[in-house]
């Protein structure tokens, strides 16, 4: 249908759209699939931590942290939860529209304007503290900052947040840097002296402080400038982070215009004036492709003394995009959904034929 919808008036499709969306996630997380067998020999050991396949869902997919053993039962390499914040938050509502979205099916790509909601971390952990693991799709957690809060608040929210996780159990811990839907937050743009303060707080208070193997990147824009992300690189090594995300969604939209098919080109239009949001999907693939191979040459020319992991997120449509990369870590959205659309619960069955 979404290829339809996107040709309606633009109004009209964003409503169709944006509701359609929360619908298909509710009614989406609550499926039982059978459980698929993806080949041993997939498995990726980063962190010292297995991983089946090199590809796990993006943050934002399960905010609430549900829908585990669906991606579980899918095959997935892994699972992301949140991005949550200490305070739940309700999300951003334009012009009558809930968690605003648009999708642009024929180009590939798809637009966000949902402002961060979801239930604070106390309640996500709690829900991952309680989840039936299957081996080799190890939990993640995405967590931020609060924003429009003063900064020692803010940053001991994310101290709370941190133990809390660390208490669930989950494998690993993301950093969200880099939401664009957060008014007077952290934009993420560019490396600043706040992002260099939370590092640090980070690093002191919490990573110095850890009593397990518990992993922490941070996930930041690909609309950053790269050489700001590789000056990135070993100060967060130095500070004792495990890896960097590449990246989030982007507001580029002057840029990435030029890939939207002539039929959608008025939804497209109408989204980011009406709403901005970020951009996701194929437009982002050779910006975070990039971004990632310098990342990469980086760490080895460094040679870093502890596991330092570049993670690709952006425009990862199927195993095509991960060839020549399978001892790496990788996440998709929007490309995970186009997939689903077409090969269903074998999505990730699909994504290890490909890599085969
Ligand atoms: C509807 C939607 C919600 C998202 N929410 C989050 C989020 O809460 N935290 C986060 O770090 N990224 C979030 N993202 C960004 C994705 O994790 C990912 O970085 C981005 O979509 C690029 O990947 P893709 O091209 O595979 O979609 C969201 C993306 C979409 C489309």
């Amino acid at each position: 249908m979404r290829p339809t919808l996107a040709t309606l008036p633009p109004k009209v499709a964003v409503k169709i759209m944006s509701a359609g969306r929360r619908a298909f996630m509710r009614r989406f997380v609550a499926e039982t699939p059978k459980p698929l067998t993806i080949p041993t020999n997939l498995t990726v050991k980063i962190w010292d931590i297995s991983f089946r396949l090199p590809i796990l869902n993006a943050a934002g997919m399960f905010k609430n942290g549900e829908g585990y053993a669906v991606v579980a039962a899918q095959g997935a390499g892994g699972y992301v939860a949140g991005t949550t914040t200490f305070t739940a938050r309700e999300g951003n509502v334009r012009d009558g529209v809930k968690w605003p979205v648009a999708m642009y099916p024929l180009s590939g790509v798809a637009s966000n304007w949902l402002g961060l909601p979801n239930p604070g971390h106390a309640e996500v952990a709690k829900r991952l503290s309680t989840i039936s693991r299957v081996a080799g799709c190890p939990i993640g957690a995405s967590m931020s900052a609060d924003s429009g809060v003063e900064e020692t608040i803010s940053l001991d929210g994310l101290a709370q947040g941190f133990a809390m996780y660390d208490k669930a159990g989950v494998d690993f811990i993301e950093i969200n840097e880099s939401c664009p839907n957060v008014t007077d937050a952290h934009h993420g743009l560019q490396v600043d002296a706040g992002l260099i303060r939370r590092l640090e707080f980070i690093a002191q208070h919490l990573l110095h402080k850890r009593t397990r193997n518990l992993p922490v990147v941070v996930k930041l824009s690909t609309d950053v400038a790269a050489d700001q992300i590789l000056d990135l690189i070993p100060m967060l090594e130095t500070m004792g982070f495990d890896g960097m995300i590449l990246g989030n969604t982007s507001t580029n939209y002057g840029v990435h215009r030029a890939d939207i098919q002539p039929a959608e080109e008025g939804l497209y239009e109408y989204f980011t004036q009406t709403f901005g949001g970020g951009l996701s999907g194929s437009v982002l693939r050779g910006q975070s492709a990039e971004l990632v191979g310098a990342a990469r040459r980086c760490v080895a020319e460094l040679s870093l003394r502890k596991e330092f992991r570049i993670i690709q997120c952006g425009g990862i449509c199927g195993a095509e995009d991960v060839v020549g990369q399978a001892d790496e870590l990788h996440q998709w959205y929007s490309g995970y959904f186009d997939q689903f659309a077409r090969y269903g619960h074998r999505v990730y069955q699909e994504f290890a034929r490909g890599m085969a």
